[in-house]
């Protein structure tokens, strides 16, 4: 079994590239499958999408817009600091169908707060695909249309995870090593 330190932890291999591509393969499918011919605009959110985002939209129809968003904190915010501002969003999202595209739904707090944003812009619907998601850390009741591959509450990084900024470039995904 591969081990690797990342940062100042020890990973093991969890997820290897092959099945993630597999994974997405299914989800780009089926995401066909529900929006063809619907006016559709993907959403990845930064940083942790960039790798996700690129896998699926490759196997998407080009007729369609992609762009990203990412959540930045507010400037000289005195309250809790866990509030987020949505930056990047240029274009005309009024009654199309928005596909958030994000690399892991843990709590669910990041993803209702970014509903919450986009809901102010009015878009006809609001769809969420995540490649990974903690079923048991989840809090919220979103619905998550398109779920890639669920995991146990453990830490990962890789394909756009990160761990204190680092792992992220990794093909494959990894789990952390408890010591
Ligand atoms: P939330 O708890 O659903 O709000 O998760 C918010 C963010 O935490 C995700 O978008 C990731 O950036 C990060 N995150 C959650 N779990 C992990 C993990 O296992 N590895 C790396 N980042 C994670
Ligand atoms: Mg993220």
């Amino acid at each position: 079994m591969e081990v690797r330190k990342i940062h100042d932890k020890k990973f093991k291999i969890f997820i290897p590239n092959a099945e993630i591509r597999t994974v997405i393969t299914g989800m780009a499918d089926k995401i066909n499958r529900d929006l063809e011919g619907r006016d559709v605009i993907f959403m990845g959110i930064l940083n942790g999408a960039f790798m996700f985002a690129a896998e699926l939209i490759k196997q998407i129809p080009p007729n369609c817009q992609i762009t990203f968003l990412k959540l930045a904190s507010y400037a000289g915010t005195s309250s809790t600091g866990t509030v987020k501002r949505l930056i990047g969003i240029n274009e005309d999202i009024h009654d199309k169908t928005v596909v958030i595209l994000e690399d892991i739904v843990d709590t669910g707090i990041t993803l209702e707060n970014i509903i919450k944003q986009l809901k102010g812009y009015e878009p006809g619907e609001i769809r969420v695909a995540t490649l990974l998601h903690k079923p048991e850390a989840y809090l919220k009741d979103i619905t998550l249309d398109y779920v890639g591959i669920e995991i146990p509450n453990d830490f990962v990084v890789g394909f756009g995870l990160d761990y204190e900024g680092f792992g992220r470039n990794l093909a494959d995904i990894y789990r952390v090593v408890e010591p």
